[in-house]
């Protein structure tokens, strides 16, 4: 085969390669260039994984990697599969040394007896649940909020410490030893040891997911080969007083009534990870975390004037820089990744880094916006079955540093420096980070009071109120009889996310309580404004009749997004759009960028009267011939069964409007290959719960093991939210998707319009707002 040419897809791939190796994957499949020269411990990845991976994300988001032997995935929906699928993508993988050591290492590593075997983290099903159930309570809301006051008073002496320096390196000063302290205290260990502990753990990353050369090798075994004994020994200690706290001596005493789940093996193994698992990660997210803002002083700023954004803003840097860059699985069976086919066996590195900056999930991915409405859809966390079990602790350990700092050294700036990392693929943060201010600005110097102030640390996921932007109602224009276009935009000038056509936003109608979705038109590149237009429905319930009857040039408005769950395939070879009335304002959106990026396509608008339908001579102006209107008033309608009367390959319809029109569109397209009709609804076709039809049931979570009733004037949303049980949820109507959880087990009454029918037919995922349980009891992955 020659190479730097362009390749057709082979075996089971569905990419065009383009500039060859003549390199193959285990499939046969050709090895680009790009995908031969992916390095993760080169200074590139470290720097910036997903901007590293950007040209993958586009071009070839599953990829081999014959120099690491992995096939490598960058893209959200991908990576999100694979952590739903535990069993055929096995994370036995996770420990496991990135680059095997040479005979030397591995004989130091046996002259300690080095026996790292399962934790949690690397086990598969059916012995990870059970162990993971188990030893869940101490991560409860309740149990870790008994540690806030212990992080609190470590954040304040740490800081105490230099806070009249006027300089520090953060990860040296405090970043690094507080999470530490707290992983210990987590744990149970006592706090002795600390600078051993602090190299050990070091050893092991680099011993996990680095490439140390062969000469180092050695050292590193020894450290770990330590590391491993030092553990045993604690351990040992700790039985000692079994009724001491710490999630180890608590597992210690599962170990009593449970021998065959909580094994000796698994407690020495878990003692060590559990040290990295707690601090690295979250030391690492911390001082990422603190670098983003600071790399954004108008964020930081924002921060500084309103800690309530703090929540918001540790899960947007969680998702922006976050600390685990990448993670592991391989595959138990041949399967298939993004449509590419894996042979049983191969390892897969999954580059979360990546996932969370791909634009296809987050709008305007790059931008740090501390009022993303779905930061907390990140995977920096992992998902699914051994989705991070500390994560509320590390997102406590995140808010009370930003708290303090911003609090006591609003005006610290980043001192001029090049970061570095240790070289690896998943652990990542800056070795240093150097910041400085000016003392004599220190806001205690002149009122002591600040050095008592705390705000209520939020444990989970952040509340709505940080998602929500106030924007400036900068015109309201009547685009049509009863329809008026307002142009929103930032009350200080800054720039607002892009967009994606299709996206949406939620905007409070007056209340926080009475918050609806408005589809944005206009040019998504523009970040000066968001645009949308809004129909008086007089027997709506009130958001629009509020719009109309309230907003003018001047008010403020509280909106979140955008988001969207109404994509474009830019790829497809030829677009039918349709719209009905209002429904135009997304398939305005979605044909503008058909024009522009030259593709077949042609728009069909329909509506009572020309009078009544929104921009109707700037759609003439810019899609000439390709659109089509259809006025009631004039006669004109758009014979539906006659457009799609023949199936093409290729093509896919794109409609929002009416529901009498979708209906149509659904029964038109039934002999159309699935998946060819996409359709954006704005009004739910749910009623509210009439006691008198509904059946009760029961909801089982299957991680807690909690058994909840759901009454039969109950959501299921409603029976977690009552049982202090986060879930996210924004239309709660079966509209947005926000809500979905996974189902395990029980036949469902899905009530929403979000799934897909091939989706509902799976019967593993529902939205907790509406849809219900067929039976007694409905099983959930929660
Ligand atoms: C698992 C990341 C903090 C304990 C994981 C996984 C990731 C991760 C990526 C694997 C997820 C998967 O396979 O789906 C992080 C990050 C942290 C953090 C980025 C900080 C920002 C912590 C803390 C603790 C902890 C503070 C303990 C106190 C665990 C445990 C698991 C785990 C026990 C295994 C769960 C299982 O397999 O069932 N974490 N972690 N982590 N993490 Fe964390
Ligand atoms: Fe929107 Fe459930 S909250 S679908």
């Amino acid at each position: 085969m020659s190479t730097d040419q362009a390749s057709t897809p082979e075996r089971g791939c569905p990419f065009d390669h383009t500039l060859l190796t003549g390199e193959q994957s285990p499939t046969g499949c050709p090895v680009s260039k790009r995908a031969a020269a992916f390095d993760p411990f080169e200074d590139e990845y470290q720097q910036d994984p997903p901007d590293y991976l950007r040209w993958a994300r586009d071009q070839e988001p599953v990829f081999y990697s014959p120099r690491l032997g992995y096939w490598v995935v960058s893209r959200y929906e991908d990576i999100k599969a694979i952590f739903r699928d535990n069993i055929t993508f096995s994370p036995s993988i996770a420990l496991e040394k990135i680059t095997p050591t040479g005979p030397e290492a591995n004989a130091v590593l046996d002259s300690y007896k080095y026996g790292m075997s399962r934790t949690l983290v690397n086990e598969d099903e059916p012995a990870h649940m059970p162990r993971r159930r188990l030893l869940m309570d101490p991560f409860t809301p309740e149990e870790l909020a008994h540690h806030e006051p212990m992080v609190r008073q470590l954040v304040r002496e740490y800081v105490d410490r230099f806070i009249d320096d006027g300089k520090a390196d953060l990860v040296e000063q405090i970043l690094w030893e507080v999470p530490l302290t707290v992983a210990l205290h987590f744990l149970g260990v006592p706090e002795e040891d600390m600078d051993t502990l602090r190299k050990y753990s070091i050893a092991h990353t680099v011993n996990t997911w680095g490439r140390p050369k062969v000469e180092e090798q050695v050292e590193v075994a020894h450290a770990v080969g330590n590391f491993w004994q030092f553990a045993g020994k604690v351990l040992d200690k700790m039985r000692l007083d079994p009724d001491a706290s710490g999630w180890m001596q608590y597992g210690l005493r599962k170990q009593k009534e449970h021998p065959d789940i909580v094994t000796d093996s698994y407690l020495h193994s878990m003692m060590m990870a559990g040290i990295v698992a707690a601090h690295e990660t979250t030391a690492n997210a911390s001082a990422n975390a603190i670098k983003l803002l600071l790399e954004n002083p108008q964020v930081w700023q924002e921060i500084c004037a309103d800690p309530s954004l703090i929540p918001n803003a540790v899960e947007e840097c969680l998702r922006h820089n976050g600390s685990v860059a990448a993670w592991r699985r391989i595959a138990t069976k041949d399967a298939e990744v993004g449509a590419v086919k894996i042979p049983a066996g191969s390892k897969l590195l999954i580059v979360t880094s990546s996932a969370n900056h791909d634009e296809r999930h987050f709008s305007d991915a790059d931008m740090v916006d501390i009022r993303r409405d779905n930061a907390s859809d990140h995977l920096t966390f992992g998902y699914g079955a051994h989705q991070c079990m500390g994560k509320n602790l590390a997102r406590m350990e995140m808010q009370i540093f930003l708290e303090e700092f911003t609090r006591r050294l609003p005006h610290m700036k980043l001192s001029p420096q090049r970061f570095s990392y240790l070289p690896n693929t998943s652990f990542r943060g800056p070795e240093n980070l150097l910041v400085e201010w000016d003392t004599a600005q220190n806001p205690e110097r002149k009122d002591r009071t600040l050095l008592q102030a705390r705000l209520p640390v939020r444990i989970g996921e952040p509340s709505r109120h940080s998602m929500t932007r106030t924007l400036l109602v900068e015109r309201v224009t009547p685009v049509a009889d009863d329809v008026v276009q307002l142009r929103l935009a930032d009350p200080h000038g800054k720039p607002l996310p892009r967009w994606t056509p299709g996206a949406h936003i939620d905007m409070e109608c007056g209340s926080p309580e009475r918050s609806r979705q408005y589809s944005l038109c206009g040019d998504p590149e523009d970040t000066s404004v968001l645009e949308v237009a809004v129909l008086r429905e007089a027997l709506g319930r009130g958001g629009s009749q509020w719009v109309h009857g309230n907003l003018s040039a001047g008010d403020s408005v509280r909106v979140r997004g955008p988001r969207n769950h109404f994509h474009m395939d830019e790829k497809c070879r030829r677009i039918i759009f349709v719209a009905g009335g209002i429904g135009i304002t997304p398939v305005s959106a979605m044909a503008r960028r058909a024009r522009a990026l030259g593709l077949d396509y042609t728009l069909h608008y329909s509506g009572r009267s020309r009078a009544s339908m929104p921009f109707l001579d700037d759609l003439r102006d810019l899609h000439g011939e390709q659109l089509h209107v259809y006025s009631g008033e004039e006669g004109q309608r758009n014979d539906i069964p006659a457009l799609l009367a023949s199936p093409e390959e290729g093509t896919q319809i794109y409609a929002c409007g009416p529901v009498r029109m979708l209906q149509a569109l659904e029964s038109a397209t039934s002999h159309w290959p699935a998946g060819a009709l996409h359709i954006e609804h704005f009004v739910s076709t749910l009623q509210a719960l009439d006691p008198s039809r509904e059946n009760a049931f029961e909801i089982e979570l299957r991680d807690s093991g909690l058994v909840l009733p759901v009454a039969a004037d109950q959501t299921i949303l409603m029976a977690l939210r009552k049982a202090n049980i986060d879930v996210q949820s924004d239309c709660e109507e079966g509209l947005c998707g926000s809500c979905e959880v996974r189902v395990v087990a029980g036949q469902i009454d899905h009530r929403d319009m979000v799934l897909t029918p091939s989706e509902r037919a799976g019967q593993n995922r529902m939205m907790a707002c509406c849809s219900r349980a067929r039976g007694e009891r409905i099983v959930l992955a929660l």
